[in-house]
């Protein structure tokens, strides 16, 4: 299937068994993209944001069904408290600014992470987001906030303890599944694809465990300057690979 094809005829003349159903977005090259233009890192955060309402609606509409984001990692933390800060409210901005238009497109808003450790506003303004769009059908947007891939694991494993001291489990009884059931959001499948642009080569701490047979595709672009056809390009690219598992060609 060639790209001009993806792009002529749109879903739902899609091969829909070949597009993914999930897709992983690590949304890197906010500071560099405003450093280009001599405008400060939040004003790349702020296009960031804005460009996640574009890709969430190209997705929609290209007939994916789960699109997970990383918009802060445990590790940001550590950024200048100014720039950690400017993140959370840019976090309650694009809920309340972009909740109408989820709602229209019938996205369902999800939180991936450590909700626990985050300031109460923050968590209540995710929870009611959360709540509000449950009923939603078309699409799952999953952003992942305080979100480590390690943090995640540990918490199963943590989990997993509790119910073999509860004896309600023994240590025979923890296999791969019991670990995916026990991760933040276990109903949610394993992402197909990975996209990082920014031009930086590695997951960075992102679902480290759902990716294991992920699709992983990088660009030079930055996060603000991603396009439609960034998009569809990476959909060509992965509609082309040859996923086996670790088996042998069919
Ligand atoms: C990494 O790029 C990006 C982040 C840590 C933040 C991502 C956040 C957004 C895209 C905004 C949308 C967020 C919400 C809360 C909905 P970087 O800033 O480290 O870029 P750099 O590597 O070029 O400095």
């Amino acid at each position: 299937m060639s790209f001009r094809f993806l792009k002529k005829r749109k879903p739902p003349f899609y091969d829909a068994g070949r597009i993914p159903v999930h897709i992983g977005v690590i949304m890197d090259g906010n500071g560099r993209w405003a450093r280009k233009r001599g405008l400060p890192r939040s004003a790349g955060h702020k296009a960031g944001a804005e460009k996640l309402r574009n890709v969430t609606e190209w997705c929609g509409n290209l007939g994916i069904k789960y699109l997970t984001v990383y918009a802060f990692s445990t590790e940001n933390w550590s950024r200048p408290s100014e720039e950690v800060s400017g993140l959370m409210s840019l976090l309650i901005e694009f809920l309340e600014k972009y909740e109408p238009e989820m709602a229209i497109q019938g996205v369902r808003l999800r939180v991936l992470g450590d909700m626990d450790s985050l300031p109460d506003n923050i968590r209540r303004a995710l929870d009611n987001a959360v709540q509000r769009s449950v009923n939603r059908q078309k699409m799952q947007l999953i952003i992942a906030f305080n979100y480590g891939g390690r943090r995640e694991i540990a918490h199963a494993a943590r989990k997993i303890s509790e119910m073999i001291t509860q004896g309600t489990i023994t240590p025979a009884d923890v296999s791969e599944d019991l670990i995916s059931d026990n991760l933040y959001l276990p109903d949610i499948p394993d992402p197909d694809m990975i996209i990082r642009p920014s031009g930086e080569l590695r997951l960075s701490n992102f679902l480290l465990w759902e990716s294991a047979y992920s699709e992983l595709w990088f660009s030079d672009v930055l996060w603000p300057d991603f396009s439609e056809e960034h998009l569809r390009k990476a959909l060509e690219d992965y509609i082309h690979r040859d996923r086996r598992y670790g088996g042998v060609k069919s």
